[in-house]
Parts: structure tokens; sequence; C-alpha cells
């Protein structure tokens, strides 16, 4: 299957909820909610990506070439590229028909695995969400990040038990979820979360924690200061609030107050591999990819996922090799032209 083929199969799949554009970018899907869209105008989703095409990438071949090497170390394990599919939720609604989130996580868990990276799942008001999301991850021994939301601390704190019983590599929450207007009117509701109750949940676990949806400094070093081992820059795809800044113009500010501290992911609007090379120069450890994920398992299943993730790794390497990286350490802020 050609990625022009997965694209048409996901066309047919998706009910008429997501065009799998070619260039997934916002604009036939705007503010479609339900559906891929974002928030609002939907100018969020748009500016992401276009934040991201203006960012240019530096060509230059006088080096001392080696073969590229474009794995990674995260969460104690070696990625053979540093990018993850995002967590995505509510399949039926925004999708249509074909997925639920059970057997969507299913085939982007294995998928995923099998193409030597790892998918972050979602949660949901249904316990079944999270269950069967702990159940796929099991089944690809461990290789998955299962994402909690920030419910009471109780319930965050038994669903991270949850993810250590099942083998879970790593686990995330999505913080900015407190956002979401459909988790507010529910019995256990998502609340804003302070350094000391992130902190409670970071301490009872021995699981590295990644916090997602971080968009300022201040933000940052909140979650530094709450023991996080990771942070995902992100604005849920443009979800959660309108009129956010783009992820990757906030990144270089964020990189910089980190220093190292802890990993730094990125998403939102990043589709190829040369966009994943961007967000490296400007100071992420590893992507988070969304939407195109979506399609390539509407398209193709586990299969389509890992022609999805492969098709980005070799982009990735092949712009190492032109920029004059020869492993992802190389890769530094004078190769891209902003
Ligand atoms: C339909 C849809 C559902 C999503 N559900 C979740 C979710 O359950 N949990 C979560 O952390 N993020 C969720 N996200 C946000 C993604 O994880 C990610 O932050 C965003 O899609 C990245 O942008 P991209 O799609 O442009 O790559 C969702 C995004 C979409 C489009």
């Amino acid at each position: 299957m050609t990625y022009t083929e997965l694209l048409e199969q996901a066309r047919k799949n998706m009910d008429g909820y997501c065009l799998a554009c070619p260039e997934c970018n916002g604009a036939a899907c705007k503010n479609k909610i339900p559906g891929p869209g974002g928030k609002g105008t939907g100018g969020v989703f748009r500016r992401n990506f276009e934040k991201l095409q203006e960012i240019k990438i530096n060509l230059d071949t006088l080096y001392d070439g080696e073969p590229t090497d474009t794995s990674v170390e995260l969460f104690g394990r070696t990625f053979r590229y540093p990018v993850f599919a995002a967590p995505i939720g509510a399949m039926k609604l925004h999708y249509g028909h074909l997925h639920d989130d059970l057997s969507y996580n299913a085939e982007l868990v294995e998928g995923c695995c099998s193409a030597g990276i790892a998918a972050f799942t979602g949660d949901g008001i249904d316990p079944q969400v999270y269950g069967g999301a702990l159940e796929s991850i099991r089944n690809a021994g461990g290789v998955g990040i299962p994402t909690v939301k920030p419910w009471d601390v109780g319930l965050m704190k038994e669903k991270i038990r949850m993810a250590e019983a099942a083998g879970a590599i790593a686990v995330a929450t999505d913080v900015d979820a407190s956002g979401l207007a459909l988790l507010k009117n529910v019995p256990t509701p998502v609340s804003p979360k302070t350094v000391t109750e992130l902190g409670e949940v970071v301490a009872s676990t021995r699981l590295p924690v990644v916090v997602k949806g971080i968009m300022t400094v201040r933000g940052a070093l909140k979650a530094l200061e709450a023991g996080a081992y990771g942070i995902v820059v992100s604005n849920h795809g443009g979800r959660v609030l309108d009129q956010t800044p783009a992820t990757v113009e906030v990144l270089p500010e964020i990189a910089q107050a980190v220093q190292g501290r802890m990993k730094i992911f990125i998403d939102g609007g990043i589709r190829t591999g040369l966009d994943v090379f961007k967000v490296l120069a400007l100071g992420a450890d590893a992507a988070l990819i969304g939407r195109p994920f979506v399609t390539a398992v509407y398209g193709g299943g586990a299969a389509g996922a890992v022609l999805y993730a492969e098709k980005v790794g070799g982009e990735l390497a092949e712009t190492m090799a032109m920029a004059g990286a020869n492993r992802l350490s190389d890769i530094g802020r004078d190769m891209v032209w902003l």
C-alpha cells in the first residue's frame, strides 16, 4: 500500500468527518467538532501547521558523513525515531463508525510498536476506554504510554497504578483537558491541578510521568518542580482554547528555561520528518503526531500506522543527511532558518 492509497482508503472509512487531506492543515475541517477540527475559529490548529512551514532547513552537505542514526533514548529504552503517536479519544464521535477507542488503540499501539516507536493512548469517562488501552499496551509488552485525564488526584493515582500493573513504560496526563467542556459535567469532573497536587501524582509512581498541555515557561517550570519526567508542549491540537500561539512559537523559550532538566516533547501540526527535524533543532527531544496517525489507522490499520511512521522516519533521516547531522544530538539551532 502506498501513502496515497492509504489516504484514499481512509477517506472512504471516515464518513466525511475527516477528508484525509494530503496536507493535514486544518483548512478543510477548520472548527469541525465533533470532528477533527479546532475550537472556536479553528485558527490554532492552522497556526500550529503554518508556523512550522515558515521555518526552513539549512542545507549543508560539507561534513564528515556517517550512516544516519535516527534512534533516541527515552523512558530508559531505545526508539527507532523520535516520533510518537499522540493520544486521540472519542473516535466514533470525531471520526465515524469504523473504530471505537478500543479498536483504534489496539491497531495504533500494535502498529507503533512494530515500527519501533510507541503510541500515547487516551482516557475517557467510560472506564473501558482506559482499560482497553491498557490491554493493548500489555499486549505490546508495555510499549505504550497511557494518558490519564486530570481527574481528582485519587482517581489519577488509581489509574496510574493500573498502568503500572499493565507494564506500561511511562504514563502521561493531559492537564489541559481541564478545559474540555465535555468533561466538566460528569460524575468525576476534570479540574486544574496545583503543583502540590501534580507532585503528589508524580510521587505516587515509579513510572516516568509526562505532563501534556504546557504552553508557557511558567507551566514548564511548575511541571519540573512537580518532578515530571517530561512535558509535551501542546495546545491539544487547538481543541481546548482558541487564540493560543502555535506550539513551535513557544518551544524555544521553554527549551531555554528547562535547560535539559526534563524531556521536552511537542505536538501540533507536525506532519513530516522535516517538521520533526525542525522541532528537534528548536530544542525538543521528540515529537508527537496526532491526526495523521488516525488517518493512517483508518486507512490501513496497524500496517497503516507502520507505513506512516516509516514515512516520517525516512524523511527525518533524509533531512538529517542533507543538513549535516549524523545523529539526533548533532541537530542544532543553526540547522534551521527562521
Ligand atoms: C479528535 C481528537 C481527539 C483528541 N483526544 C485527545 C485525548 O483524548 N487526550 C489527549 O491528551 N489529547 C487528545 N487530542 C489531542 C492530541 O493528543 C494532540 O495533542 C493533537 O492532536 C496534536 O496535534 P496534531 O493532531 O495537529 O498533530 C485529540 C485530538 C483530536 C484531533
